[in-house]
């Protein structure tokens, strides 16, 4: 097994003294039990010292001289040393960039309260004596501290539990793979999964793993350590993924009637969310970019002014970074909801990892926001459906919050499900930088590889930007790689055959005319050269370029008639999209859709319960329906060959009340 190394980097502008210190610590790390591979380093000057922590990912934590003097040949005033940094500015340097590091101070002993008093709200994480020149103390404390960090307490308790080795009298049914283990039908399933994973299934009925419904032991400990990773007041592990996180946040902010404003692009979870809490939603229009067919962020403009528009709601949601990779400038939306009392939830499904290193900061609860969800599992080294929910509502109501938690919670979590999201804290923190500091250079790398091809073509944040959001300051997360392929002769269902049959490639999603990758901490040089190699054939096969596709823009949102939730209960009867004679069916003009009516892609829903159907919405309907382009119509239903949508009845209208 490949054993870490935890540098710790000494900063001490005295020469003499940087070497002995450094000299002594590495002689009490040879000597005493130094299982995470700790050795330490000397940087005499702030600038080396911020050089060192930004280019080393192995450094895990810093040993700050009290006050920094500049080196012997720079002296000025006639030979006065001159102070290069205070070490409260370097404290403040280091971890505004890497906030996941221990910081602790040497302190001389004649300014011991001055350093204190100064450093008190800064995150320091303890201080030594110089002078004592205690070296196996230090290290023991540092040792001890690294050990902390890297702790991963669910993990730790659920292997104990497996090599306890205890009989099981209780769920799950297949009692540690018994069941399967022999079977001449079913082995090979015990085989192909692996024994642990049978072993980890356990479930309530073990105290010792604690309970996710209502934590005090090893999984409360797990998610306190991940609130400090994350920059959060609480963290919640969710078992069922930020589906159903976004739900849990709005039945517990929002009850029925109270407004919400939401992304009319956000996930379709959100949507589901409205319905559940029976929130009243103020839907805010994606920009959109008409070349590509790209929903992108909403105008910040359109924000401010439903925020101004509606002081009344309770809550907004957007989502940072898209799936796309572009992400708010959420500082100043955040400011301008709070200043009417509106509390902030940002969808980070797809952002998880942007606290671990300053390429992709701030993050949302860096920005003020009250609540950030994230599918862990999407972008960091947890198992499907684990997500995270970080709190820093200071109004944070937990008794309801736990009670909505608890009504989406199977009362059976995945145990290794809630041991992978420790598991991808505790990597985040303790190598995300490193990693990530991988990934940005892979993707700058097969960026460049991809433009080289010149037939397909990665898009930047200019072409990705619709012309509204532009002079928004929003950003692109490079990890989200985009490609135009319209180049390449292929439709991108071809290519996406052809890279998957031919080349033992899987993209994560396309549009019309883009294919977008996903590069993540788990991105190796390997895959990147294979997909290289993979496009630059295809590119040399020197096919026709295609005609970018024109993407049928969705119609603007029309009224809402009634709360999503009133309309969603009614039963409602179906209506044909199409009449006898194939045209479409002008009927439903004027009715109230009962469902969500989303076509994917770009999944944004052109319909959603209690909004009226318009003759136009019946035509976009109709052109997708008789369109050959492979596209999914979530929320049709089909009665025999006939599309159908589920509406209001005159009496269900009747018996509801109106909105506005
Ligand atoms: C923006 C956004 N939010 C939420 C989700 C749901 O996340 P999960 O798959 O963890 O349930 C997704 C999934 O694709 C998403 O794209």
């Amino acid at each position: 097994m490949p054993k870490p190394t935890s540098r710790i980097l000494v900063i001490n502008d005295e020469a003499l003294v940087l070497r002995e210190f450094v000299k002594g610590l590495n002689a009490a790390a040879r000597s005493i039990d130094n299982p995470l591979g700790i050795c330490f380093a000397g940087v005499a000057t702030a600038k080396e010292a911020l050089a060192a922590i930004e280019g080393d990912g192995d450094i895990q934590a810093v040993l700050v001289d009290d006050v920094l003097y500049s080196l012997p040949g720079a002296r000025k005033n006639g030979g006065k040393k001159k102070l290069q940094m205070s070490a409260i500015e370097l404290v403040k340097r280091i971890t505004r960039f890497r906030p996941e590091l221990s910081v602790y101070i040497l302190i001389a002993q004649e300014k011991e309260d001055d350093v204190v008093d100064a450093l008190f709200t800064e995150a320091v994480d303890g201080y030594f004596y110089r002078e004592e020149k205690d070296y196996r103390g230090i290290y023991r404390i540092l040792n001890a501290q690294i050990q902390e960090v890297a702790k991963t307490p669910f993990y730790d308790q659920l292997k104990n539990y497996v090599w306890m080795a205890k009989d099981q009298w209780h769920t799950p049914g297949h009692s540690s793979g018994e069941s399967l283990r022999g079977s001449p039908w079913v082995n090979d399933f015990y085989e192909f999964m692996g024994e642990h994973v049978f072993d980890a299934d356990l479930s309530v009925s073990v105290p010792m793993l604690d309970s996710l419904m209502e934590p005090k032991g090893v999984i409360a400990e797990a998610q306190a350590m991940a609130a400090k990773a994350f920059g959060a007041r609480r963290t919640f592990f969710a078992t069922n993924g930020t589906s159903t996180a976004n739900k849990v946040i709005f039945q517990t902010l929002l009850a029925p009637g109270e407004k919400l404003l939401l992304d009319r692009n956000c996930h379709k979870s959100v949507h589901h969310g409205v319905v559940l809490s029976g929130a009243h939603p103020v839907y805010l229009d994606s920009s959109l970019n008409g070349k590509y067919g790209l929903y992108g962020p909403v105008p910040k403009k359109l924000i401010f002014d439903a925020i101004d528009e509606h002081p009344d709601a309770e809550a907004l949601i957007l989502t940072s970074c898209t799936y796309d990779g572009l992400r708010y400038d959420l500082a100043p939306i955040v400011e301008a909801a709070h200043k009417k009392n509106i509390k902030v939830i940002i969808d980070e499904a797809w952002y998880g990892f942007a606290r671990f290193h300053p390429e992709f900061r701030p993050t949302a609860l860096e920005a003020g926001a009250d609540y950030a969800t994230q599918s862990t599992h999407k972008v960091l080294s947890a198992f499907s459906q684990a997500s995270m929910i970080h709190v820093n509502d200071p109004g944070f109501k937990e008794h309801l919050f736990r009670e909505n938690f608890n009504m989406h919670t199977s009362t059976s979590p995945q145990y290794t499900m809630i041991a992978s999201l420790d598991v991808a804290r505790k990597q985040a923190v303790m190598e995300g930088y490193k990693l990530l500091s991988r990934t940005l250079a892979l993707a700058k790398e097969l960026r460049e590889q991809i433009d080289s091809t010149r037939v397909f073509r990665t898009l930047a944040l200019e072409d990705l930007l619709p012309e509204q959001t532009r002079g928004d300051g929003i950003r692109l997360d490079p990890t989200k790689v985009t490609v135009d392929v319209s180049g390449c002769g292929y439709t991108v269902e071809e290519l996406q055959r052809e890279l998957f049959e031919r080349y033992n490639i899987q993209v994560e999603k396309s549009t019309f005319n883009t294919l977008t990758l996903l590069l993540t901490v788990g991105t190796t040089r390997s895959k990147v050269s294979r997909l290289y190699d993979a496009l630059m054939r295809i590119a040399r096969e020197r096919r026709s370029p295609r005609r970018l596709v024109q993407t049928p823009e969705i119609p603007g949102f029309t009224k809402l008639r009634f709360l999503p939730r009133d309309a969603y209960y009614c039963g409602g009867e179906l209506v044909p999209i199409f009449d006898e004679r194939e045209r479409v069916n002008h009927a439903l003009g004027g009715r109230v859709c009962a469902d969500q009516i989303t076509p994917y892609p770009p999944g944004i829903p052109v319909l959603v319960p209690g909004q009226m159907i318009t003759p136009n919405i019946v035509e976009y309907l109709g052109d997708l329906l008789r369109s050959q382009k492979r596209m999914e119509l979530h929320g049709i239903v089909h009665e025999g060959y006939q599309p159908c949508v589920r509406v209001l009845k005159p009496h269900e209208e009747k018996g509801l009340n109106r909105l506005g």
